[in-house]
């Protein structure tokens, strides 16, 4: 009768139980199955980060290397995927790209599937954990009118997507070792991020039973938004348009402005109030990388200049906007040599675990319900319909 809560953006809602991933928002602390992301970021690889998201625990060597074996041989898509990608204008935005192919998956495992066993829910977990480099590389071929590169399983996680991207056919790229570490890196430090928009979105798309991979395209979906992940593409184009260090003031001032629907992108976030610590570590990675790779990249002067006034000004303090994990990333990846416009299939792409870790969660959890939020209805009252013909 209608005592509901009315929480528009859920600011004060939990919608689930879950033993995933913690996080502190007032201190900064991110932990996953309890282990702390800066110790995750700094001494696992990103597949053993998949399988304690997935498993609940991290894997034991035995474990890890059967889960890798795993992972490694789901990589191909069938080959009736590349025709997916002709029906795609050449210049589409790759998150288009990845959204429906992504969704095309559930047309190859849907008939035969039952959700209810748990044997299966991971079989579609993994299967989806390794095929999405797999899409996402397809993602940037296409726009680029490349050949597909097949995945290669001599290769690690890391090393075998970077390769996917950016192997020609004639000549293997080998990418240094602080390469593959950083862009193994950065899908750690994106892996999961509890009940954020797009594993919301993923936990209520699965409530009612439909297809996971339809799910996660609905996460995809989701996720595009410059509000969500997004904001690394929009990050980096926000620090090439401010340019130099004598134009942050403008910026600035900009993004003070009520008046003003420019935000500082990269700055703020709905949990964290205090230092994002996905950005500290990123931030950290973000200058070793440059270094390593021997990169002068002006973007990151602008970057850090902008990070120092905009933490010493009192509209950012007061509203306690601190830099999240997107800040620092598009430096890093451009630094890879990832174009701009893939930022957030990247993003997609390490945050397909996290996303269907949630789903396999929900499934198994009894009295698992069908998401289904009220609303404060503020149309008419009742009143009489005229046909048209009167
Ligand atoms: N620049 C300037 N002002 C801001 C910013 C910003 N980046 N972020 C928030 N504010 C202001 C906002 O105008 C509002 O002011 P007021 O109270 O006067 O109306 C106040 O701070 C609170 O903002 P909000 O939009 O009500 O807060 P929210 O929790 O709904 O939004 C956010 C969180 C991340 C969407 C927002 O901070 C934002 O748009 N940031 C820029 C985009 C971005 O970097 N997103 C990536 C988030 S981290 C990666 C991920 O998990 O997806």
């Amino acid at each position: 009768h209608g005592y509901f809560t009315h929480d528009p953006g859920f600011t004060a809602t939990s919608s689930c139980e879950s033993d995933i991933t913690y996080i502190d928002g007032q201190n900064g602390v991110l932990l996953h199955r309890g282990y702390s992301i800066e110790e995750l970021a700094r001494d696992a690889e990103f597949l053993e980060v998949c399988y304690m998201l997935l498993h609940g625990e991290a894997p034991s060597a035995e474990q890890y290397a059967e889960f890798k074996h795993t992972i490694t041989h789901h990589t191909l898509v069938h080959d009736q995927v590349n025709n997916f990608f002709r029906g795609f204008r050449r210049d589409a935005h790759p998150m288009a790209m990845l959204c429906g192919t992504v969704g095309a998956l559930s047309s190859f495992y849907h008939d035969d599937l039952n959700i209810h066993d748990p044997e299966q829910r991971l079989r579609s977990a993994y299967r989806l954990v390794a095929k999405m480099p797999t899409l996402v590389a397809m993602c940037y071929k296409y726009n680029i009118g490349q050949p597909f590169v097949y995945p290669d399983n001599s290769k690690s996680f890391a090393e075998n997507f970077l390769n996917m991207m950016f192997s020609v056919p004639a000549e293997e790229y080998k990418p240094s070792a602080a390469v593959v570490r950083a862009m193994d890196r950065i899908f750690t430090l994106h892996a999961d991020h509890e009940q954020n928009a797009s594993t919301s979105t993923v936990r209520l798309a699965g409530s009612s039973g439909a297809n996971p991979y339809a799910c996660i395209a609905a996460g995809v979906a989701s996720l595009w938004g410059p509000a969500h992940g997004g904001a690394n593409e929009a990050c980096l184009n926000m620090l090439q348009e401010i340019g130099s260090v004598d134009q942050i003031p403008t910026y600035i001032e900009k993004a003070k402005d009520k008046n003003d629907p420019f935000r500082l992108m990269g700055f703020g976030h709905r949990v964290y109030k205090n230092y994002d610590p996905r950005a500290t570590v990123m931030r950290e990675s973000c200058h070793e990388v440059l270094e390593e790779l021997n990169i002068d990249d002006p973007l990151l002067d602008v970057a850090m200049e902008l990070e120092r006034i905009a933490l010493s000004d009192d509209y950012f303090k007061e509203k306690k906007l601190f830099p999240n994990v997107d800040f620092y990333s598009g430096i890093v990846l451009k630094a890879i040599g990832i174009p701009t416009n893939m930022f957030t299939c990247i993003f997609a792409l390490a945050r397909t675990v996290g996303w269907i870790s949630h789903w396999h969660e929900m499934l198994s959890q009894p009295g698992q319900k069908i998401g289904r939020p009220r609303q404060l209805y503020t149309g008419e009252a009742q009143k009489p319909y005229q046909p048209i013909k009167k």
